[in-house]
This record gives C-alpha cells, sequence and structure tokens, in this order.
C-alpha cells in the first residue's frame, strides 16, 4: 500500500483503494448448534447488531470499502441483510461457493474478483480490536509476500499455532496441535499478495491453515508476523460468544458499530424489562423480547422476541428467538435453540442445548432433588 492510494470520500473519510478485504464466512458453525441452524454464525446477534456488522465497521474505519464475502453455507442471509453494503459506506460483493471449499479454497474462489495488489483476508468469526492499519503497514516494510496477524493466548491448541524467528518471520505453521512450541496464534487476519492468491490450487477444498501457510514456508517463501495485544476473540464457541457479547455491552471489547459502551447491560428496542428484574455482566435484552419480575441477568444473550419469566435466573447464556424460560427456571452456561420453552423450575447447566422448538414441561429436567 502506498500513501498516494488514500484520498477521501464525500463524507471525508479517508479510503484506500489499493486494498481490497476478503471476509470468509462459509462455515457452518457447528460449535454453536443450534443457533446456527437458522442463522449463519456472523449474522447472530451482539450488542444489537449481526456479530459481522463489528467487523464490517472496523474494516471501514481503516479506509477501505471493497469488500468480498466469501460465503457458502446459508449465503442468501448476508446478501439479505446487507445488499450492496453502501448502507455502511461499503461496496459489498459476494462470491458463493457451492459446496465448501475450506478457508484456503475460498480464498482462491474469489481471485477472479479481485483488482487490488493488496488483498485482507479476515476469518469472519473474530472479533478484535487491532488496529488493521498497522498490519497493513507490517506488511508493506517486511516487504513479505504474505503477513499474518498473531496474538498470544493461554492455551493455543485450539488454534493455529505461529512460531516465529527473531525478525518476526513465520518459521511453521501448526494447526490445531496438541504439542504447541509456543502460545503466539494465528488470529485469523491475513495480508495476502494477490499473486500468492493465484497459485492457491482452483477447484477443490483447500485449507490455508493446513496446506498453502505451510506450502509456501516450505518453498522458502516470506510469511512475516505481526504480533500485537489488542482485543481478540474468536465468537465460535458458545462460552465465547457469551463472553464477547458481554465485552461488547460493557465497552471491554471495541466497535466502531457501538455508538458507545452501554454498561453493564443493554436493553433493545421494545424491550420489556420488569423494573425489579436485575441485569448485569454484559446482558443483552433484545428487540421485543420480556423480563419479568425478579428475574437475574448476568452475562445473557437474549435474542429478539425471547422470554424471560419471572424470578428466573439466567447465567452467561443465549436464550434464541422467541425462546421462553420459565418462571423461577436456573439456566447457566446453556444454549436455548429458537422457539424452545423451557418450563417453569427446570435446571439447565454445564453446556446443555435445548434445540429449537423443543417443549420441557415444569421441573421437566434438574440437577438437584429438591422440587
Ligand atoms: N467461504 C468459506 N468456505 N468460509 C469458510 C469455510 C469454507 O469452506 N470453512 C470455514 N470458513 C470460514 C468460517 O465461516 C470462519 O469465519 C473462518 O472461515 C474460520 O473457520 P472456523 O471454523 O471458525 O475455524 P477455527 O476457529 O477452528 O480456526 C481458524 O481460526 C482460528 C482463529 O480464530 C484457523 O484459522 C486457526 O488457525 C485460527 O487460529
Ligand atoms: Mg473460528
Amino acid at each position: 500500500m502506498n500513501s498516494r492510494d488514500t484520498s477521501v470520500d464525500k463524507e471525508g473519510n479517508s479510503v484506500t483503494s489499493s486494498v481490497q478485504a476478503l471476509i470468509l464466512v462459509g462455515g457452518k458453525g457447528t460449535r454453536l448448534r443450534p443457533l446456527t441452524l437458522s442463522a449463519p454464525k456472523p449474522m447472530l446477534p451482539t450488542a444489537g447488531t449481526p456479530f459481522l456488522t463489528h467487523l464490517l465497521s472496523r474494516i471501514r474505519e481503516a479506509g477501505i470499502t471493497d469488500v468480498v464475502l466469501g460465503t457458502s453455507y446459508q449465503a442468501h442471509v448476508f446478501s439479505d441483510h446487507y445488499g450492496d453494503g453502501s448502507d455502511l459506506g461499503l461496496n459489498l460483493t459476494y462470491v458463493t461457493e457451492s459446496e465448501p471449499l475450506g478457508t484456503g479454497g475460498g480464498i482462491r474462489n474469489v481471485y477472479d474478483e479481485l483488482t487490488a495488489d493488496t488483498v485482507l483476508v479476515f476469518n469472519g468469526d473474530v472479533l478484535g480490536g487491532t488496529d488493521i492499519r498497522d498490519v497493513l503497514s507490517t506488511h508493506e516494510r517486511s516487504g513479505a509476500e504474505v503477513t499474518l496477524h498473531l496474538v498470544r493466548v493461554g492455551d493455543p491448541r485450539a488454534f493455529g499455532c505461529v512460531p516465529t524467528d527473531a525478525d518476526g518471520r513465520v518459521t511453521a505453521f501448526l494447526e490445531k496441535t496438541q504439542d504447541p512450541p509456543t502460545n503466539q496464534i494465528n488470529a485469523g487476519t491475513y495480508v495476502f499478495d494477490r499473486k500468492v492468491i493465484g497459485e492457491i490450487p482452483a477447484g477443490r477444498p483447500v485449507s490455508v491453515e493446513r496446506e498453502v501457510f505451510p506450502s509456501l514456508l516450505a518453498q522458502g517463501r516470506h510469511i512475516q508476523a505481526h504480533v500485537d495485544d489488542a482485543y481478540w476473540r474468536d465468537m465460535g464457541t458458545p462460552e465465547d460468544f457469551v463472553r464477547g457479547s458481554a465485552d461488547l455491552v460493557r465497552g471491554i471489547a471495541p466497535s466502531p458499530a457501538l455508538a458507545k459502551p452501554c454498561g453493564e447491560s443493554l436493553s433493545l428496542d421494545g424491550a420489556d424489562v420488569a423494573s425489579d428484574a436485575v441485569l448485569i455482566g454484559g446482558t443483552v435484552v433484545g428487540r421485543g423480547a420480556r423480563v419479568g419480575s425478579g428475574a437475574r441477568l448476568d452475562g445473557a444473550v437474549i435474542f429478539d422476541g425471547a422470554s424471560v419469566e419471572a424470578g428466573a435466573v439466567v447465567e452467561r447464556s443465549i436464550v434464541g428467538f422467541g425462546a421462553t424460560v420459565g418462571a423461577h427456571a436456573l439456566v447457566r452456561d446453556t444454549v436455548i435453540g429458537d422457539g424452545a420453552q423451557v418450563g417453569a423450575r427446570c435446571e439447565l447447566l454445564r453446556g446443555a442445548r435445548v434445540w429449537p422448538g423443543v417443549q420441557i414441561p415444569e421441573s421437566g429436567i434438574r440437577f438437584s432433588t429438591d422440587v
């Protein structure tokens, strides 16, 4: 990227025309089932907006307007919601894989749409606070063909582990290894010189993590690391989704899509919350959702139209669209599918998942014997 490629648009925002962005959003989101049966993972609501809007807003904030969505699973949901992207100040296009091509195949599949020499690729399920321009600067400064954004985590085993040398050059890429040599992991943002994308095999599934990066390294090609300590979370599991949503509400995770952090809770338009209900821990109550008298919600994500009845307790859990949690029920570390009805005095704990539309009668599931 050169500074001469940066101009200013009608609203006075800077625009970088030499960089295009691609967001991979074709995954099935299996770890977030059953919520991802009705919507793709990046379209699940967080702090009042589909999760992907936070990432799109960050891309726009970095001055990049040309964005391609690499879709597969439930592709129409993205285009129905975002259209041409103009509401967000973006020029959005869609490239759909009829069969999922994997992360590398998904990148190769948009090659014909790419006109810029530099392509920023994002995993579509990451909530991050990294300065995207800094990642681009690292790429430009080092002269690498590919640059990977890395973060440090406590347990790298669920991620791509990426050791580097003293100059910040990537020395290996070890996807989901049980024996990680470092706690530096792939944060899911890459800068590619466009010509490298053209080298990825076309027309078959390819993993960028297991095939493309290891093969480039085996050829001695230059992959640079950009390591930082900015906010970062992969939203792919219920625990992370609940944490990420709460972090957005509390302003711990930055997002240009939110006018301001909301504090301990956020009640969206048309939510009906009893005055003596307790909403803490970054709880979100969706549009038209109801929370009854004396209910206690701590780190809860209540989707639109759902209902939590009097005296119920919901902790670190997601309650799907139009679902009901009955009076005095206890719901902790649980995912409740769209339209499900959890009867009064039920107890759902420790990773329970209720499938959409399921009806559990009063006291139908408990973890204690004092009914
Ligand atoms: N277009 C398309 N096609 N997109 C896909 C496909 C596909 O076949 N498969 C997955 N994706 C998208 C997902 O929608 C998601 O946005 C992204 O690619 C990454 O897929 P995940 O399934 O979320 O991968 P992960 O979380 O297990 O691991 C990846 O992300 C980690 C960081 O969050 C890897 O890139 C790891 O190396 C990395 O550490
Ligand atoms: Mg992921």
